[in-house]
């Protein structure tokens, strides 16, 4: 909670009308999140206590979390944590809004820049919250274009960013700073502090990769993070359950992972981008590359927005492959040592 002189400052900005509808709104949202646990009724100290030492440390956090996990990961009963998670999720969620409302909602909603016109055109206007797939084979830029959003969303609103942080999981050790800082220049972000804004986790496994999004939690809530990087969602999946026979398990943790960002993603207005790979599958058409990325259908239903990545004579072209409000539609993009730009020549059709 915000210190006393806060609280009656802002109790003061209230009552002297100097406080918009908007402020009133987001003051009424940062309440709910920074609601202590106890102020819940039915949950007293040491329900508490149980949840915070399970990890769970925000009235937001155990609204979004399913009875089944909060019985699997803390030392509450049934009863308990069934009592507790509904009283959060009437406390914290909303319940039912119309579909203006929900336009209005989403007309509000952060947009970040890729740091790139042609981008940001194709995906009207930048990256919104939810879940944005990279796909592409080995070299075509889905690291590239990561690590410039770690830098464009530290850029001011009025310059297409979000003036927040970015917290990225890595599975492959690419989170290079030397490489951040010359992006950094390429995006005009001059900031020393740039490259304390990007937090990054090296996961090491699935287990831990999972970790990672618990970590990230935190530094939503208490450090400004407005982007989560997982690069790449896949590999250590498809590394630790090989072959037909782990298909299933495999599947079924990806999908608990998947539901794990949407999660986020929805309870913070957070924009989650991820990376995945193509499997290399025998032509059936010749000429005609199979397009099939790693995941299967739960990949493809958790992803919001997913993008394909292809180098075509020196450059990446991006073609937007699935979703709910974007036309089908390709941009070019040229990888330099400035980071990801426009391509500037004329016959940017190949
Ligand atoms: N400093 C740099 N200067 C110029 N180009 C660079 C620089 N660093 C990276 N690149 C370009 O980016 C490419 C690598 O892209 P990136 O690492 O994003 O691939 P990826 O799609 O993430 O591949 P993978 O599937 O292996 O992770 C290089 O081949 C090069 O073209
Ligand atoms: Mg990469």
């Amino acid at each position: 909670m915000g210190s006393n002189e806060d609280v009656q400052a802002k109790e003061k900005k209230k009552e002297d009308g100097r406080m918009s509808e908007d402020e009133e709104e987001s003051e009424k949202e940062r309440m709910v999140e920074e609601a202590d646990l106890e102020d819940l009724s039915g949950i007293g100290p040491s329900t508490a206590e149980k949840l915070r030492r399970a990890g769970i440390s925000s009235v937001r956090d155990l609204a979004a979390i399913p009875v089944k996990e909060l019985l699997a990961m803390s030392e509450l009963g049934e009863g308990k944590a069934e009592e507790a998670t509904k009283r959060a999720r009437e406390a914290a969620l909303p319940k039912v809004f119309t579909a203006r409302e929900y336009l209005e909602r989403r007309r509000n909603m952060p947009r970040l820049t890729t740091g790139t016109k042609n981008l940001d055109e194709l995906l009207g206007g930048g990256l919104e919250p939810g879940i944005t797939e990279l796909i592409g084979a080995y070299g075509t830029g889905k690291t590239q274009i990561c690590l410039q959003l770690c830098m464009t969303v530290q850029l001011t609103k009025n310059r297409g960013g979000l003036d927040g942080a970015a917290f990225y999981v890595d599975t492959e050790d690419t989170l290079k700073p030397e490489r951040l800082e010359q992006i950094a220049k390429g995006v005009g972000l001059e900031d020393d502090r740039a490259l304390d804004k990007v937090f990054g986790f090296r996961a090491v496994n699935t287990d831990h990769q999972f970790e990672g999004l618990r970590i990230a939690q935190e530094y939503v809530r208490e450090k400004g993070v407005k982007l989560l990087i997982v690069d790449s969602l896949t590999a250590h999946f498809r590394n630790e359950y090989p072959g037909r026979e782990n298909l299933v398990v495999r599947q079924q943790r990806l999908n608990a992972f998947m539901h794990q960002l949407l999660r986020m993603a929805s309870l913070y207005d957070l924009i989650v981008v991820v990376t995945n790979q193509i499997l290399d599958v025998p032509e059936v058409i010749p000429g005609v590359r199979p397009f099939k990325p790693v995941g299967g259908n739960v990949v493809a239903h958790g992803s919001t927005f997913r993008l394909w990545l292809e180098r075509t004579k020196g450059r990446t072209r991006v073609t937007v492959i699935d979703s709910p409000k974007h036309p089908r539609g390709s941009a070019y993009v040229a990888l330099t040592e400035k980071g990801v730009e426009d391509v500037v020549s004329e016959d940017s059709e190949s």
